[in-house]
């Protein structure tokens, strides 16, 4: 059974009186990998700062164990952190950047008195080494730190934060300076240093992919309010609103109104979907994942329309599809040409239904999608034209 460790109550943030944490409730348990997921300046990082105790939230609480933490400075809380710019020491080797943490004097009680006292020099190389180990980074102790990839200064700055032993680690953006392959590998590894030492890690991202990758849970934000929590499966496949589905991978969403349970109406025409509990003939937000969509033959579709851009992307097409002025996002592996007349079928599980939110209309019309690749066009004609006038100079 997991066990709760951190929770937060209420808890709002202003700065200078605009608020930006409104009434975030949310609990941690032992062990386990949960990631804040928002787009910039929805409050991730501001959470974080809470939990470590760098601020005090406007209002609510934050309990460790039970018991009320609010107050309580960051050194004294079981928790340690990794920023985004990890400042590792750069006139210490990795050892003694490791080390660092541990030959801070603290304090304990001695035959009933407080002293301060410092760890026995064994005692720091023992744990510096395992944490070493941990990382991956055994036999670099005596490297320069600035003589390191970013992947591996990374992982010094991991090594020194858990070198202390904490019970709960928070990491803010931690692989954002690494490029795209090097985080790809730093994420398989993190999330082994966290499943090795059984701790929790609260971790913070921009990117979906990489949380939808290494997470227990998922907690999407937006605008200072929490969305949706969930397992990664769960917030992929059964998003609470518009803003989750657009959010988390690529989503066509469009108006519908669900006729009784497991039957949804849009483009003037039923589908069976796997929904219910809906009042009857509610409005809702209907969405259809790009992958999940079938393309056939138009006199086979449910709906028929017709392709408007194409984009080749590695293992599969972006399609976009215009159905009666409606633009749709396909991913098919089958090339379908601009201006090819397409048939789809939608079977009931590749169908979500939400109820109306206030993002409702604001996601899931891909024209905006295709007038962005029209206008990358653009712009290459724009160049084409240019470089034309300077060969005429
Ligand atoms: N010390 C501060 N004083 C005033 N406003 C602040 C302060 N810290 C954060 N904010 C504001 O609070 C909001 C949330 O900021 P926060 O840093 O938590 O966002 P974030 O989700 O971490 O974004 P990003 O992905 O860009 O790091 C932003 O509008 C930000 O400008
Ligand atoms: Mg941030």
């Amino acid at each position: 059974m997991s066990k709760e460790l951190i929770r937060l109550v209420d808890c709002c943030m202003a700065f200078d009186g605009e608020q930006v944490l409104d009434h975030i409730n949310l609990y941690f348990n032992d062990s386990e990998f949960l990631t804040l997921l928002g787009p910039s300046g929805c409050g991730k990082t501001t959470t974080l700062r809470i939990i470590g105790g760098f601020i005090t939230p406007t209002s609510g609480e934050v309990l460790f164990d039970g018991v009320r933490m609010n107050d309580i400075p960051p050194h004294l809380r079981q928790v340690n952190t990794v920023f985004q710019r990890y400042a590792l020491f750069p006139h210490l080797n990795v050892f003694e950047n490791v080390a660092f943490g541990l030959r801070i004097p603290k304090e304990a009680e001695v035959n009933g008195k407080k002293k301060k006292v410092k760890l026995p020099e064994r005692e720091i190389r023992e744990r510096v080494m395992e944490m070493l180990e941990v990382v991956s980074l055994k036999g670099f102790e005596n490297r320069k730190v600035t003589e390191l990839s970013g992947g591996q200064q990374q992982r010094v700055a991991i090594a020194r934060a858990l070198v202390n032993r904490p019970k709960v680690l928070l990491l803010d953006e931690p692989l954002g300076a690494l490029d795209l392959r090097l985080r790809k590998d730093m994420q398989n590894e993190l999330k082994r240093i966290q499943q090795q030492m059984g701790i929790t890690f609260i971790y913070v991202t921009h990117d979906q992919e990489e949380a939808l990758a290494m997470s227990d849970t998922i907690v999407v934000m937006d605008q200072g309010r929490i969305q949706q929590i969930g397992s990664p499966i769960d917030i992929y496949n059964e998003p609470k609103n518009a803003f989750v589905a657009d959010f988390i991978g690529e989503s066509n969403i469009l108006d519908g109104i669900m006729h009784e349970d497991y039957v949804v109406e849009f483009f003037n025409r039923k589908f069976k979907c796997l929904d219910k509990g809906f009042a009857p003939m509610e409005p809702v937000d209907v969405v259809i994942r790009p992958e999940d969509i079938d393309i056939v033959a138009p006199e086979q579709g449910q709906l028929r329309g017709t392709v408007t851009s194409v984009t080749f992307k590695g293992v599969h097409y972006d399609t976009i599809v215009d159905f009666k002025g409606y633009k749709w996002l396909i991913q098919t592996t089958d090339f379908h040409g601009v201006g090819e007349n397409i048939g789809i079928v939608l079977n009931p599980d590749d169908i979500h239904i939400m109820h109306k939110s206030e993002y409702s209309g604001m996601f899931g019309d891909y024209s905006s999608y295709s007038e962005e690749y029209d206008e990358m066009d653009d712009v290459t004609l724009l160049d084409e034209e240019d470089e034309e006038e300077s060969h005429e100079e």
